[in-house]
């Protein structure tokens, strides 16, 4: 067996109900505490009772509201503020851009000058890994940040990014995950989001960087999700239903930080930096046309690939057969994700304001990264393409 090695929180909380755990935490901080929240957490009867609490405790903190994809300025304009008199912890509760920027203000709180200067491939320095304890709460279940070691930023345009602030010391010491969070989601945050959890797990589960200890966290995620997304993309989710979303982003993020990703995240981070497109929205599009793709040329080149007996195992779980051919199980599996990006309605690449100049700057300018089969740049734009 080939070794490996793997990176994960110091502490994970994960339970219907949870969020109220978080204050005894934080009396154990002794000191301020900064939240970073986002602007609709704050409608939700949960972050009532959860400031009532702090209250009753008489825990000091400040809050700040970030909203869309945190920006470096958004970064450096909060440790601003706070590098004067810096926090004893930093809390993040929002959604996985929130996390990003909760994560990026922990650890450029213990840095000098922009954040700009540490990002990848745009700076030139390179982060001490020093940081302020950082506690992760998501409320979608998605990009799995929570379980991450990198932020990312973004500067959406023509001359726009989309870059990674990472450290191994940056995975938040606490994942506090609630699943009762996703309750009140609007059905597209939850789809979107959702695409973007099951593209990271599928993506790190077949990664050439994929190891025994993240295949066993994704074949779990992958199982939560196919059992239960369906459910939820057609409204009928209880509370079931939203554990296992939450269990699965979740173990994305872990899956993710360990093995990497694919072609899909590979296309969809150089989209996000050159439009707005929610991020899970553009893993959505891309998953079922690069999954195929990755399948069919695997089934071309040999038929016992790894990658193949491991997606065919997860169209046997769906369809509860083992008596199928391989080629005929990942069909089960491709019908499934066919059915979501149905279910979930996304709009096409065109709808979301990608010009046909950006759709061949995209396919030029992304990667395969992990992926078992590396595209070519005219395989790149026959996906997106695809989906325009
Ligand atoms: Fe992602």
């Amino acid at each position: 067996m080939v070794g490996f090695s793997f990176s994960a929180n110091k502490k994970i909380l994960f339970g219907w109900g949870e969020t109220l755990s978080l204050v005894p935490l934080l009396k154990d901080q002794k000191g301020r505490v900064f939240f970073i929240t986002g602007k609709s957490v704050k409608k939700n009867p949960l972050w009532k009772s959860l400031e009532l609490e702090l209250r009753r405790e008489g825990i000091k903190a400040d809050f700040e509201e970030i909203s869309g994809e945190p920006s470096p300025e958004d970064v450096d304009s909060l440790c601003e503020q706070y590098r004067s008199s810096p926090p004893a912890v930093v809390v993040a509760l929002g959604g996985g851009s929130v996390l990003d920027a909760g994560k990026a203000v922990s650890a450029m709180l213990r840095e000098t000058g922009s954040v700009m200067e540490y990002l990848e491939g745009v700076g030139t320095k390179k982060p001490s890994g020093a940081k302020i304890p950082f506690f992760a709460l998501p409320t979608t279940a998605g990009t799995g940040s929570e379980c991450t070691k990198n932020a990312v930023l973004s500067r959406p345009g023509i001359k726009g990014f989309k870059k990674s602030l990472r450290h191994d010391n940056y995975i938040p010491d606490l994942a506090l995950i609630d699943p009762q969070w996703l309750e009140s989601l609007p059905r597209e945050v939850i789809a979107s989001c959702g695409m973007d959890a099951f593209s990271q797990l599928l993506e790190s589960y077949i990664s050439t960087e994929a190891s025994p200890l993240s295949d066993a966290l994704a074949e779990e995620g992958l199982t939560e999700f196919l059992e239960a997304f369906g459910v939820v993309l057609e409204g009928n989710a209880g509370k079931d239903e939203f554990s296992s979303i939450a269990l699965g982003a979740t173990l994305s993020g872990l899956t993710l930080a360990n093995a990497g990703l694919g072609t899909v995240h590979g296309i969809a981070g150089v989209l996000g930096g050159l439009i707005e497109i929610p991020h899970g929205t553009a893993c959505g599009l891309l998953l079922p046309p690069v999954m195929n793709g990755t399948f069919q040329e695997l089934l071309k080149l040999d038929e016992d690939h790894p990658t193949l007996q491991k997606a065919a195992g997860l169209g046997q779980f769906l369809s509860g057969r083992m008596d199928l051919k391989t080629e005929e199980s990942i069909q089960i599996l491709m019908e499934e994700l066919d059915r979501w990006t149905t279910l979930a309605a996304l709009p096409g690449l065109k709808t979301l304001g990608l010009t046909e100049e950006l759709l061949v700057r995209t396919a030029m300018e992304s990667g395969n990264k992990n992926n078992p089969y590396s595209f070519s740049e005219e395989e790149r734009l026959s996906f997106l393409r695809s989906v325009y």
